[in-house]
């Protein structure tokens, strides 16, 4: 198992690239939109310095970000390593100092620190832009806060004081009908503690709103979706424990005879207010967005069967399963007037998708139409041969819109030799919902090269619009998100 992460996180296409860059005029095959005007940030994960541990998971590599900024129908690039705590401490020490994701227990003596975790993290997950302040977000630690121009590090940021949680989510929500930034912190009083704290920014960043409760058992609420008026909290199969990282071992197990939850709370409720509703074994990584229909709250979602992160191992010792690790769009219904604890489940297209799905911000919160989100399009070619030994076995070559209103799927192909990473929608002027363009990070495995996709949502069967050239490989996305110029202080 440990050669199988060695390959795909430190060898080929995945492995660390160890270098900041800064493009001016990047190289464009196509033409950019003179509309773009603003950045497309990414954050991901680059080993600094080789895990100590062969077999640690992949998100505990080293935060890097990256930006695309587009203006007058040209782009720059900047490419920088998040200087958190943890990365200067090791540049300082020139080596490694840190174990397993998220088990301080595992750490260099030199560093280990169990009062302040939070100084572990690797701020690898997500951008984050919010009151004119742009952030690098990973759920084990504070943000840190990013220049939105030179992607210079600021620091970690606590809200003026008001933030107590120790861990802030990769995933806080905007409503685009108030600015208000609604999000959490899970584990909020240390490791393997079941409190979770959700906050209420308003537009101007100050938290107006704080509630404190417990979940059913410990466990990773990766994401989160808003309402108009409630806030949906799903976790499932993933446990920890005082115990289990005294023992050594990675953060997480999965454990499957654990049901799945929904957590729903009112936008402006209290801890007595929250509800907790049931499911079977899933795991509930990322969400598309959710909406009140009367008494019920509808989420769609791409979660998976069962467990997705082989490095999570299954704490009865059974193998992993990847015949389970598949996401499906999920439609989930909950009745909140019924005194039911359970939810209901649909699956929508009977297809497997990649789990990083988008809608378009203007619509979060509301009734939406389209779902985006990757795939692999097993009928469109794949060229082995010029991709390379290092190429995976399948290409994620698609990105699709699917529509809830038709059922009907419409697709962009990136080519027979690009794999593509997580999308963002980039709206177009103040046009209804779909009315904008996708942009991504794809994998060029014949060429050893990155490359970002434009391509207009509306005509992904077109093919994109734009291609931006990169001159070398782009370590790995996990978030990425677009910011406008009104929304950010870029130059
Ligand atoms: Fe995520």
């Amino acid at each position: 198992m440990a050669d199988l992460f060695d390959q795909a996180t430190r060898r080929g296409f995945g492995a660390p690239t160890r270098f900041e860059a800064d493009i001016d005029d990047c190289e464009v095959l196509g033409k950019i939109p003179t509309d773009l005007n603003g950045a497309f940030y990414r954050v991901g994960g680059d080993w600094y310095y080789p895990p100590l541990f062969p077999d640690d998971a992949p998100l505990n590599a080293d935060g890097y970000a990256s930006s695309f900024r587009f203006k007058g129908g040209k782009v720059d690039f900047h490419g920088r390593w998040v200087r958190t705590h943890r990365l200067e401490a090791q540049k300082a020490a020139r080596r490694q100092l840190y174990g397993y994701y998220r088990n301080p227990n595992t750490d260099d003596p030199s560093v280990r620190d169990l009062l302040h975790p939070n100084l572990r993290t690797v701020s690898n997950t997500a951008p984050f832009a919010h009151a004119g302040r742009l952030f690098s977000l990973k759920e084990d630690g504070l943000p840190y806060q990013l220049d939105p121009n030179t992607l210079a590090t600021k620091g970690t940021w606590d809200f003026h004081g008001k933030w107590k949680s120790e861990t802030f989510t990769a995933h806080p929500k905007i409503d685009p009908l108030t600015g208000d930034m609604i999000a959490i912190g899970y584990e909020a009083k240390g490791l393997a503690t079941d409190d979770v704290y959700l906050y209420t920014a308003d537009k101007q960043g100050n938290v107006r709103h704080e509630v404190r409760f417990k979940q059913p058992y410990v466990s990773l609420i990766h994401d989160m979706a808003i309402t108009h008026r409630h806030v949906l909290l799903p976790f499932g199969g993933y446990v920890t424990s005082a115990q289990r990282l005294k023992e050594g071992k990675v953060h997480w197990g999965w454990d499957s005879s654990k049901p799945s939850y929904i957590g729903v709370i009112p936008r402006d409720g209290e801890a007595k207010d929250v509800r907790w509703f049931k499911g079977p074994e899933r795991c509930m990584m990322h969400v598309f967005n959710a909406h009140d229909e009367g008494d019920k709250v509808i989420l769609y979602a791409p979660f998976y069967d069962s467990n997705f992160f082989p490095f999570f191992p299954n704490v009865d010792g059974a193998p992993f399963n990847p015949s389970k690790a598949r996401a499906f769009i999920r439609k989930i219904t909950i009745d909140l007037s019924s005194s039911k604890d359970t939810y209901e489940e649909e699956i929508l297209w009977p297809m497997q998708v990649g789990d990083l799905g988008k809608v378009d911000p203007r619509v979060v919160s509301l009734q939406s139409r389209y779902l985006y989100t990757s795939f692999s399009d097993e009928k469109r070619p794949y060229d082995r041969a010029a991709s390379g030994p290092n190429a995976p076995a399948r290409m994620t070559n698609s990105y699709g819109r699917f529509d809830l209103k038709t059922g009907k799927l419409d697709s962009y192909y990136a080519g027979p030799t690009h794999t593509l990473q997580e999308l963002s929608f980039v709206p177009r002027g103040r046009g209804e919902e779909g009315e904008g363009y996708l942009v991504g990070v794809a994998s060029n495995y014949a060429e050893m090269r990155s490359e970002l996709i434009i391509a207009d949502a509306q005509r992904l069967g077109e093919g994109d619009v734009a291609r931006v050239i990169l001159p070398f490989r782009l370590s790995s996305q996990v978030h990425g998100v677009w910011a406008g110029a009104d929304e950010l202080p870029l130059r």
